[in-house]
């Protein structure tokens, strides 16, 4: 897909489609009453005939308007003009990028982006727009004999913002719509993907592209047999049961002068459970296929290591993909056994189901060589999550306030939603064991808390934040079904927003 922003008047444009906005009841937009003047009242006519209210999401394609040289006119309902808000602005982009793919225009003049989205400027507005559209034309058909695919495909958009002045940010705009894109699509690519392939080697394979695509990326793989010289008996437990060998990823950004620059690293660790099969404590078999996504976390840091990469902020980032696979066997852990993990405390293991946090808490002891200014872990930590914030908001828990803050402030702007969950010492009681130092599980009660508690043991030595994004990585269920991308749009937006980067008016 080809982007890319103009400033002009709807009747001037010659294109295969203008894409303006009509609100609810039946009342036109700004620029939508451009066209009807020129067309001498042909589009006020239609909807005074009742042809489109105006309720948002509703289409109407036009075919040779008078007087327009564009070749086709799409009306969009955008509903009632004083209520079009984000959610609203995404999905009504969304609904025409599929209408436009769908009926033959492969170009198409947007005004959409010049709608009132209340409290957005013109910046977030086209990008939102590049993103939602990238979004809306993703499939996942790599494994697919026979591919779908739309007979005449949208292949440019053109965005228009109000006045000349504003075509420098629309510019930027695209640029940083396109790159998180990009991340968010290697993100859906490598989640989707089964876990017969898609296994800690190939996570492994992932990080290596990205080193050999950008030239300040580079990687470090750390195997079972180094993980056992450090200790890390923890992670090596879980991934003890499956023949496919666990495999820490390192992968390491340098945007910033390095011969003169010392600043210390953003560290983003992402769970990489390519399957979860529960281990000894087995899952039920009903969707356990969805538990290809307990890599989503690892999926999520590869794509903002990807973004950031697009992008390149001169900032250092290191994203740990910490792959591994659950699964049961003779030689599998089990429940009872204590376990030694790299920071030397001991964990009792009451369930080999509660493996991520196994997994995470070694490599959150072994990012302390890293020095970092600050630690994110990203992780499909607990089924809790879902039940304490459903599919929409992302699990946000941490031990340092302004951390929790920039990121929940990432959020909004990007519109990749989390919500903060408390933290506090109270529910650390839930964790003591008479065995070990403590135990892998908290019980029923707060069980998103019970485990950031758990990883909270092994990052003292650093500002620290954990993303629970159990309910917002996928979309459960039948055609649906797959990776949201989530949440690369929030990390990107954090590491814009920490390397100083110009966005918005
Ligand atoms: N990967 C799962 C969490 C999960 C479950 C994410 C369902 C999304 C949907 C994790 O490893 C797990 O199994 N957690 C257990 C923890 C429990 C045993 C304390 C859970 O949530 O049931
Ligand atoms: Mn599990
Ligand atoms: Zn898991």
């Amino acid at each position: 897909m080809e982007f890319s922003v103009k400033s002009g008047s709807p009747e001037k444009q010659r294109s295969a489609c203008i894409v303006v906005g009509v609100f609810e009841p039946r009342r036109l937009s700004a620029i939508a009453e451009q066209l009807d003047e020129i067309s001498e009242g042909y589009i006020s006519n239609l909807l005074r005939r009742g042809d489109l209210e105006g309720k948002s999401g509703q289409m109407l394609l036009l075919h040779h308007v008078p007087n327009i040289l564009s070749e086709r006119v799409l009306l969009v309902g955008c509903g009632k003009e004083r209520e079009l808000d984000e959610r609203q602005y995404r999905q009504i982009i969304s609904k025409t990028i599929n209408t436009l793919n769908e009926t033959g225009s492969m170009e198409a003049v947007c005004f959409l982006s010049e709608l009132h989205v209340k409290g957005r400027d013109n910046y977030w507005k086209v990008r939102q727009a590049v993103e939602a559209t990238q979004d809306c034309l993703y499939s996942f058909d790599s494994l697919k004999t026979r591919k779908e695919e739309a007979r005449r495909p949208l292949r440019k958009i053109v965005f228009n913002v109000p006045t000349r002045r504003e075509l420098p940010l629309g510019e930027r705009a695209i640029a940083h719509g396109l790159a998180i894109s990009e991340g968010i699509n290697t993100c859906k690519n490598v989640a989707n993907m089964p876990p017969n392939i898609c296994n800690p080697a190939y996570l492994a394979e992932q990080a290596k592209i990205l080193e050999s695509d950008y030239n300040n990326v580079t990687t470090d793989i750390v195997d079972e047999k180094q993980m056992a010289e450090l200790g890390m008996g923890s992670y090596l437990a879980v991934g003890r049961g499956s023949v496919n060998e666990s495999l820490m990823s390192i992968i390491k950004y340098d945007g910033t002068d390095s011969t003169a620059d010392e600043t210390n690293p953003i560290v983003l660790v992402g769970k990489g459970l390519t399957f979860d099969s529960g281990g000894i404590s087995i899952k039920p078999s009903e969707a356990m296929d969805e538990m290809k996504y307990d890599m989503g976390g690892a999926a999520g840091v590869l794509g903002a290591m990807h973004a950031l990469a697009e992008l390149n902020l001169p900032i250092k980032v290191i994203g740990v993909l910490a792959g591994c696979e659950n699964m049961p066997s003779s030689n599998a852990y089990r429940p009872g056994d204590v376990l030694t993990t790299m920071s030397g405390q001991t964990v009792e293991v009451l369930n080999t189901d509660a493996e991520g946090r196994l997994v995470l808490c070694d490599a959150l002891t072994y990012v302390e060589r890293f020095e970092p200014e600050l630690v994110v872990d990203v992780a499909t930590l607990t089924g809790a999550c879902v039940v304490a914030l459903g599919k929409h908001a992302t699990g946000l828990l941490s031990t340092h306030n302004p951390l929790a803050h920039e990121l929940l402030n990432a959020s909004e702007q990007s519109g990749d939603r989390a919500w903060r969950l408390p933290l506090w010492e109270e529910y650390q009681d839930q964790l003591e064991s008479p065995f070990a130092d403590f135990t892998n599980l908290g019980g029923r009660a707060g069980g998103t808390i019970t485990a950031a508690c758990f990883l909270s043991r092994f990052t003292k030595k650093y500002h620290w934040a954990h993303l629970d994004v159990a309910g917002t990585a996928w979309r459960s269920g039948g055609k649906d079904k797959g990776s949201t991308g989530r949440p690369v749009s929030m990390l990107t937006q954090f590491l814009l927003n920490r390397s100083g980067a110009e966005q918005g008016e």
